[in-house]
């Protein structure tokens, strides 16, 4: 029998990632799948960071790279194994033997298809574990439905006796609704024990992991069962179709939030797509159909119209974003009017009162306090001063074929409609381009230019 310990033993969480999912029909690892806007596995790893364990091993195989950058970027307490070859999660968790059989800990087992999974649930099956004086505890929940997953079988009296894979149970046994989550904490020495005993004797011919707690109690060791009741947590995601499902829970479960705590308005908020990240303020309206991603933040009051999506950008208050706008890694501030049709990306930079109307494109520029660019214009590596108005059709020519250079417009210039400005170049404060103008030189302040290519034709003030 294990024994009781009296100071808590260190914590290691192992998660197993390395399937393809074959269910998922897809060339990408399931694993690598979004859900929320971060990968599945992304999900499980933060999970495992709020524990604070000594150490968190991911078990990577399918598109190693890949999964090990999508986990460290939940977090840098992790560490990997491969599993070159799929054969089970039990030889999944064989992988990690040289690093936790010996580490005396206690190990707790995910799996990187189970994204759902609460910390407080976790919390409350290590504490059952150690109650209970266990070598093993299996988190288990009831389902109606429990295709698919491995039963757990108890005796007359109730004792756990086995976990049954669905493919390998009988008629009577998958009658049993309690099912597997695929969650366990187990003594570190008795599952690397137990794995040794574990042989391919089912339907898949694969190592499983589910067969180790029946190992461990016919080796005198205590097999617990802590018995969940919100079967939604332990879903394992292994279909497209329970993808989309969970993605609309979470994207309900996000609207209704910002509704009750944040005070924002939905239109329609079952036409609404906002990441769990984004922070958003209190009186702000959002249309339908609009997608808010990533650490998007959103001051008071703005107004979000129809078909925008706006992505890791940071908006100030008063913010009216019309209708069809893309607003990518920028920043906007307070009182700014976007679009319809604008696209702001790669730090496109509008302070305050600035506005970019109809089919405008900014791209890594600065629109300082109160300028304008109100039609089918783009602004590429450009710095423009206050006040400034930018007329209909202009374009900073930023790209040589070779290099991009910058374009600078100081404060309160006029740039005629269809101004060509071939940078890098610079356009002095009061200026004014005629409309056509090709402006391939600098233009000194408080003069009026035009011409192709264009020259000053007088001083203005
Ligand atoms: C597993 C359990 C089942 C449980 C269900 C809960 C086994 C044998 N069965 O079934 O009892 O009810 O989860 O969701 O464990 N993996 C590896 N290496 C492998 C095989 C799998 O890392 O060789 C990883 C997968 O990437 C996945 C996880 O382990 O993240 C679970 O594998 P999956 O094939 O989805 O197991 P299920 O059939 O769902
Ligand atoms: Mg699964």
């Amino acid at each position: 029998m294990p024994e009781k310990t009296t100071s808590p033993k260190p914590l290691n969480v192992l998660i197993m990632a390395a399937g393809l999912g074959t269910r998922m029909k897809s060339n990408r690892a399931k694993v690598l799948h979004e859900l929320g806007g971060s990968p599945l596995i992304a999900h499980v790893s933060r999970t495992a960071q709020a524990l604070k364990p000594q150490a968190i091993i991911v078990v990577v195989g399918h598109q190693a790279e890949e999964v090990k950058r999508a986990t460290v970027d939940a977090g840098e307490l992790a560490g990997f194994v491969v599993q070159e070859q799929q054969l089970g999660t039990g030889h999944a968790a064989e992988c990690a033997r040289n690093v936790l059989e010996n580490s005396d800990s206690l190990v707790l087992v995910l799996y990187g298809d189970v994204p759902m999974i609460k910390i407080e649930t976790l919390k409350k099956l290590i504490e059952h574990h150690n109650n209970a004086g266990a070598a093993c505890t299996i988190l288990s929940v009831r389902l109606e439905n429990p295709t698919g997953y491995g039963r757990i079988i108890r005796d007359e009296s109730g004792a756990f006796q086995e976990i049954v894979e669905q493919r390998d149970a009988t008629d009577e046994q998958r009658q049993v609704k309690e099912i597997n989550s695929g969650i366990y904490c187990f003594e570190s020495r008795d599952l690397y024990n137990a794995l040794r005993s574990v042989e391919p004797a089912n339907d898949q011919g694969e190592y499983y992991i589910t067969d180790v707690p029946a190992i461990i109690l016919a080796n005198g060791g205590t097999v617990s069962v802590f018995l969940h009741t919100d079967s939604r947590e332990v879903s394992g995601i292994n279909s497209r179709a329970e993808l989309a499902e969970f993605e609309n829970l979470i994207r309900r479960a996000t609207i209704r939030k910002l509704m009750a705590d944040s005070g924002v308005t939905f239109i329609d908020p079952s036409h609404a797509y906002i990441s769990a990240e984004a922070e958003i303020g209190r009186d702000v309206v959002i249309h339908p159909n609009v997608t808010i991603e990533g650490k998007t933040v959103i001051g008071e009051g703005c107004v979000i119209r129809s078909g925008a999506r706006i992505t890791n950008s940071r908006l100030g208050d008063g913010v009216t974003v019309k209708d069809h706008s893309i607003i990518v890694d920028s920043q906007i501030g307070s009182n700014c009017s976007v679009g319809p049709f604008a696209h702001l990306r790669m730090n496109a930079v509008l302070e305050e009162k600035a506005t970019v109307g109809n089919f405008v494109e900014v791209k890594k520029s600065r629109l300082k306090r109160g300028t304008k660019a109100m039609h089918l214009t783009y602004l590429g590596d450009a710095t423009i001063g206050e006040r400034t108005n930018i007329g209909a059709g202009t374009v900073t020519c930023n790209y040589d074929g070779v290099n991009k250079h910058e374009t600078i417009i100081e404060d309160d210039v006029k740039i005629g409609s269809d101004t060509m400005l071939v940078a890098p170049v610079r356009v002095g404060a009061r200026s004014v381009t005629g409309a056509g103008s090709v402006i391939t030189r600098d233009v000194p302040p408080d003069s009026l230019v035009a011409g192709v290519p264009a020259e000053v034709k007088k001083k203005i003030r």
